[in-house]
């Protein structure tokens, strides 16, 4: 459906939801797959245990029930969505997008609908995209969900990477708002940096086979100190720039979200852009990594723990593969 293409100054977010699998995996369990110790995960990334998808569990399956959440929020029945955008790496199958998967769940039948990569930037852009959409009167609102089943894609022999990452989906309904809404965005790319994370497999470049397989090249590879410095540097030049855009300084800032990836890099960042530490949402001890979904499972919980009233300002900061970042200074 589209609306009168008339042009909109605020867009804001209406409703919100998530979902994350029931079974724990502790730092405890994973200490009886691969050499490592809760004290060393403690250490080095503050994640205690992350949410894992059971077998046959896909993204598509957590990110409907967040994208429900969200539409009873918002007061929108699915049958009036104009637009569906899910943010993901990990989707039910390489076509048709997890967002035509979702549509079909929720009888969203007048909803043009697609999937976003940008790894755990994913819900950074979706949002930001779905703003464009909205602000030019093309449509009259939008679900955006970030999910992942990321467990999938984990080399469960890799100490390295297996402690990091966790499964689950955060969504949220976004539409023209009177007062609030979104006041300034910023996104960027560093396509040079492209193998400091990334799946060889799977795509066209080494369509599985045999041999791919034997290679394990269907799970992902990272350089994590690398990307520990550029995660600290980007999203923190990142940050800044919308709160300039904006005019607006850190002391009216009530709270900072940022990707939820590693604690010493938050502590970084808030370090380096001169942030107060008690004004940062972490839940990444209770969930690790959960890349595209990430930002909006954080906001859903922040707005759910009446961390923030009607004024506020939120800024969500976000760093991911390819690389990617992306931040959202946004009015509550
Ligand atoms: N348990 C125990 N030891 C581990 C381990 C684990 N799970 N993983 C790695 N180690 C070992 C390494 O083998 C290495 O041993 P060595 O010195 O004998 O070679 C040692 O710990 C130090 O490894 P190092 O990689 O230098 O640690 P680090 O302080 O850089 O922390 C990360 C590693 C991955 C936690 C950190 O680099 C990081 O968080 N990077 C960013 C990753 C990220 O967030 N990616 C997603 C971005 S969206």
């Amino acid at each position: 459906m589209v609306s009168n293409p008339s042009l909109h100054k605020r867009v804001g977010v209406i409703g919100l939801g998530m979902h994350v699998p029931k079974k724990v995996l502790t730092n405890h369990d994973l200490a009886k797959i691969v050499d490592t110790n809760d004290e060393w995960i403690m250490t080095r990334t503050g994640i205690k245990e992350r949410r894992i998808a059971e077998p046959g569990t896909t993204t598509s399956d957590l990110a409907y029930e967040a994208a429900r959440e969200a539409l009873h929020q918002a007061h929108l029945n699915p049958k009036d969505l104009d637009l569906l955008i899910i943010a993901t790496t990990t989707p039910d199958m390489l076509f048709p997008s997890a967002a035509c998967l979702v549509q079909r769940r929720l009888g969203a039948k007048s909803a043009t609908c697609f999937d976003l990569s940008a790894a755990c930037s994913g819900s950074i852009f979706a949002m930001i995209t779905a703003q464009q959409y909205l602000m030019t009167g093309r449509y009259r609102n939008a679900l955006v969900v970030g999910a992942e089943v990321i467990s999938s894609f984990i080399d469960w022999t890799d100490r390295s990477t297996c402690v990091l990452f966790g499964d689950g989906a955060g969504a949220c309904v976004m539409a023209p708002v009177e007062r609030g809404g979104i006041l300034a965005t910023d996104m960027g790319c560093d396509g040079q940096a492209a193998d400091m994370l990334y799946m060889p497999g799977g795509g066209s470049k080494h369509p599985p086979s045999h041999s791919s397989v034997d290679q394990r090249l269907h799970f992902l590879k990272m350089n994590g100190t690398e990307l520990f410095k550029l995660a600290v540097r980007r999203m923190g030049e990142s940050a800044k720039r919308v709160l300039e855009q904006a005019g607006i300084s850190r002391q009216h800032v009530e709270c900072f979200i940022p990707h939820q990836a590693n604690t010493r890099i938050i502590e970084a960042v808030a370090k380096w852009a001169d942030l107060p530490l008690e004004k940062v949402y972490m839940n990444l001890q209770r969930y690790g990594n959960t890349s595209a979904a990430s930002n909006l499972i954080a906001l859903y919980e922040v707005i759910q723990e009446g961390r923030i009233k009607r004024g506020d300002h939120i800024v969500m900061v976000a760093f991911g593969a390819g690389l990617t970042w992306g931040s959202i200074l946004l009015q509550w």
